[in-house]
């Protein structure tokens, strides 16, 4: 009989299953968000199986030392074995859109290094095709008006998200555009396509950076999606 399984629990699940993919005596990149807290608050219990971490915000590096995990700069390492981080979509191909938290820059950076992406997510994040989730793209302040009328001629809306009533800024002083309405049926293309735009720091589609695993939480348990 299935299990009921709050998100939240679903998430611990999950972040407590991308244990068994952390290489003891390495560094681990770590992503951001509220899944990958859940696997931060587990990261602790190997806390002294590893060589510190690589985080992808000043949110999770702050998690990271709270536990008393040291981080290392990204510029402090050639390469890493995994990068662990959760997910707003992700499609049978392990393409994904990212960027719910606003750390999407780090977390393509510290992707780029790692061998894998290890991605954790709960079942809801399963998607046929990306875009039902707002696309979140990091931008140059001033292009924001430009890169609206962009993604508008692909039909797609896009915002300014906002914060306490004013533009919110990320960690890398950049604003961040959410765009709905579109359906990303080819993210490498498309992903290609609109890094290109000037303006643009990062699109939300991580399909050059795909999830090789994917660690999904359902009502029965911790599936395993391989993609490669
Ligand atoms: C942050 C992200 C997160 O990984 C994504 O938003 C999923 O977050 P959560 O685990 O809280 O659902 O891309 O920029």
């Amino acid at each position: 009989m299935p299990q009921r399984w709050t998100q939240d629990e679903l998430k611990a699940l999950v972040g407590r299953a991308a244990l068994r993919y952390v290489v003891p005596g390495e560094i681990v990149g770590v992503g951001t968000g509220s899944t990958v807290n859940k696997f931060i608050d587990a990261l602790a219990s190997m806390k002294d199986q590893i060589a510190g971490a690589v985080s992808s915000s000043e949110a999770s590096t702050e998690r990271l030392r709270a536990v008393g995990i040291t981080v290392l700069d990204a510029n402090a390492v050639d390469r890493l074995s995994v990068y662990i981080d959760g997910a707003d979509e992700i499609d049978g191909q392990g393409c994904m859109v990212k960027g719910g938290g606003a750390a999407l820059t780090r977390e393509k950076i510290v992707a780029a290094l790692a061998d894998r992406f290890v991605c954790i997510a709960d079942e809801s994040k399963l998607v046929a095709t990306l875009g039902a989730f707002p696309l979140p793209v990091e931008i140059i302040p001033m292009a924001a008006r430009r890169l609206g009328a962009q993604f508008a001629s692909l039909g797609g809306q896009a915002g300014v998200r906002q914060h306490a009533g004013a533009p919110l800024v990320t960690d890398n002083g950049q604003w961040i555009l959410d765009v709905s309405g579109l359906k990303i049926t080819q993210p490498l293309a498309f992903e290609t396509m609109v890094s290109q735009w000037p303006g643009v720091v990062t699109a939300g589609v991580f399909a050059h950076q795909r999830a090789q695993v994917c660690l999904l939480g359902t009502a029965s348990g911790v599936r395993e999606l391989h993609f490669d």
